[in-house]
């Protein structure tokens, strides 16, 4: 979820709708605003749906210079109107929006409400309830608010913005886990998830901790620790620029993103190599790293993926054993680790829960970790010990494409240094930017091409219930992705399989004219992936090849470019990408906004 907040400002509605749309990419089931004009008037206004369906039901007397705003995905009750944020108390006194999760919130309402009635099925209206409650007994809000954050379980999450409608002017802040930052805008403030909600009113933002409790004002902001310390804290400035998040002429984000990646990839070598071919990556990293016997890479749904390829250019350039884990079950189930591991975190939104209960663990054992992320300042980024950025600018549309390729580039910039410290001729052999350059010249080729992607995903997509994408080594990490996008945005249910393991059980799924998309890259696999290919066709399947050009055969429908082995998966990413893409427009969809997806996942 997303929430933002203002004080200080008669815009208030037009800020937090400004806000709220930005943020969509954290849910857009269903969303509201409250917003008190500090003359006796106040106003709460929800709906089910994205932001401008909000936005329709606001009418010109809404109004007000303090407010909170909400846009939700859904954990606890299904999105609707009762369900979307702000919740109100019984009494009408407080209004709350929340993101994460209240763990024990079944719990404390069998206890302290049992003589509340409850508008929603929501965890966020027992904390709303109980805020209340505790005022009703005499205590002021900021007390009431204290109690309440004490009742809550450890294992919760939340980003709190409370409102009191007798202090209209003030937002009482609080987080646990989930983030949160303070904005300080010319006149007023601001609170909101993520620096890009707020970059058209201010690029100063103070950052908030784990269990501190905030009272921002028009001209003021508090900051207190759990015991009631005060606390100063330094703003720092975020320098994207408000403009990068937006779609100029493209009609959907996913495609200004898919091509913008031959950009993103010249701005890597800009920022990471220097001009006698070196990397630049700061060395304590690299010392880290050549201490470490192994790296374990932790990352969820297409930066897991990102980390497959990864695993490729660490074992193979820089010669270390590379593990790789899927975040949410690393937590909870942890493989037995090496004497020296070394993490890798990665992350575009720098925010995924599943990957800080990770990162919390392996600070808790003083292990070293680097986070591979595309927000500056994000959680995974302040908490880990190192960072790298990807430099892509902000990635709107929930499927991520130019992260994907940005962490592999960046992967393969630090096994390139990292190889290079460990004195392998592997490394120092690998151009990386000589190699990422033909990257970027076959990645725009094909960008370009994209009217002959949009054709084939007509033929083949259109109407099909299923698909697969099939591959060996490398490819088959493609695959993964490759699949991962389709069913992410065209709702195809699609499988990425390791083409030899297909005929063991899964193959029975093959009918006539199933789509199978086999992507040729690897050398040593390419005529074993053709026969299984062919052993689909045998069975009906209606076989498109994405091929490499040294690889290729006549008839074969898309060819890539030659770029290095190791780095094909950024070239033959992109038909796969553009694929999805036509495919959800194809059969009538939101590319941008697919149906129960949330950009940035925070709760686990
Ligand atoms: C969500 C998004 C995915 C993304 C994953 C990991 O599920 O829908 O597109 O790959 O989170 O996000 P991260 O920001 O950690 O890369």
């Amino acid at each position: 979820c997303g929430i933002v907040g203002v004080t200080g400002n008669q815009n208030a509605v037009q800020i937090l709708l400004t806000g709220l749309k930005r943020l969509e990419y954290r849910g857009y089931d269903s969303a509201g605003i409250y917003v008190n004009a500090q003359d006796g008037k106040e106003y709460l206004v929800k709906e089910k749906g994205q932001i401008s369906d909000l936005e329709a039901e606001i009418t010109p007397e809404v109004h007000g210079s303090t407010g909170i705003g909400h846009t939700r995905w859904a954990t606890h009750g299904e999105p609707s109107k009762a369900n979307a944020h702000p919740h109100v108390s019984a009494d009408g006194r407080y209004y709350l929006v929340h993101n994460g999760v209240i763990s024990n919130f079944a719990q404390l309402k069998a206890e302290y409400l049992s003589d509340v009635e409850f508008k929603s099925e929501t965890d966020t209206e027992v904390v709303v309830q109980l805020v209340a409650k505790f005022a009703q007994t005499g205590l002021t809000t900021k007390a009431a608010f204290k109690k309440t954050l004490n009742l809550i379980d450890e294992s919760s999450s939340y980003s709190f913005l409370l409102m009191d409608n007798q202090k209209p002017d003030t937002l009482y802040v609080a987080k646990n886990k989930s983030p949160l930052l303070l904005g300080i805008a010319d006149g007023f403030n601001v609170v909101c998830s993520d620096a890009v909600a707020m970059l058209n009113y201010t690029h100063d933002f103070i950052e908030l901790l784990d269990g501190e409790i905030v009272i921002v004002k028009p001209d003021s902001i508090a900051i207190e620790d759990a015991t009631g310390n005060k606390i100063e804290r330094q703003s720092f400035h975020v320098a994207t620029d408000a403009s990068a998040a937006e779609k100029g002429a493209y009609p959907y984000y996913m495609l200004k993103e898919i091509d913008e990646q031959p950009a993103v990839m010249r701005k890597l070598i800009e920022h990471y190599v220097a001009h006698d071919g070196s990397v630049k990556i700061d060395t304590q990293i690299l010392q880290s790293l050549q201490q470490a016997d192994r790296i374990y890479i932790v990352a969820a749904g297409t930066s897991y993926h990102a980390g497959l390829v990864g695993k490729e250019l660490f074992e193979k350039i820089a010669q270390i054993p590379t593990e790789v884990h899927l975040a949410s079950e690393f937590g909870y189930n942890p493989p037995l680790l090496s004497k020296k591991p070394f993490f890798i975190l990665l992350s575009q939104s720098g925010e995924t829960a599943d990957s800080r209960q990770v990162l919390t663990q392996i600070n808790a054992h003083h292990y070293p970790s680097l986070t591979i992320t595309n927000v500056e300042n994000s959680t995974l980024s302040r908490e880990a010990t190192y960072t790298l950025l990807l430099y892509a600018g902000p990635e709107i549309a929930v499927a991520s494409t130019k992260a994907y390729t940005a962490q592999i580039a960046v992967e393969a910039l630090v096994a390139k240094a990292l190889g290079e410290l460990r004195g392998f001729t592997t490394a120092r052999n690998f151009a990386v930017a000589k190699e990422l350059t033909t990257v970027a010249n076959g990645m725009q080729a094909l960008v370009d091409g994209k009217k002959k992607i949009e054709k084939i995903a007509a033929e083949i997509l259109k109407t099909t219930r299923n698909a697969f994408y099939i591959g060996r080594a490398i490819d088959y990490d493609i695959v993964q992705e490759a699949a991962l996008k389709l069913k992410e945005v065209s709702y195809i249910q699609t499988e990425g399989f390791a083409s030899g393991e297909l005929k063991h059980g899964t193959i029975a799924l093959i009918e006539e004219g199933t789509p199978v998309v086999a992507v040729i890259t690897d050398a040593n696999t390419a005529k074993h992936t053709r026969s299984n290919a062919q052993e689909v066709i045998a069975r009906g399947a209606r076989v498109i090849y994405i091929a490499s050009h040294s690889l290729a055969a006549v008839g074969d429908q898309i060819i890539l470019p030659d770029v290095h082995p190791l780095l094909t998966p950024l070239v033959a990413i992109v038909p796969c990408q553009l694929l999805a893409y036509y495919a959800s427009l194809q059969r009538g969809y939101d590319v941008d906004k697919p149906r129960n997806l949330a950009k940035s996942v925070t709760v686990e």
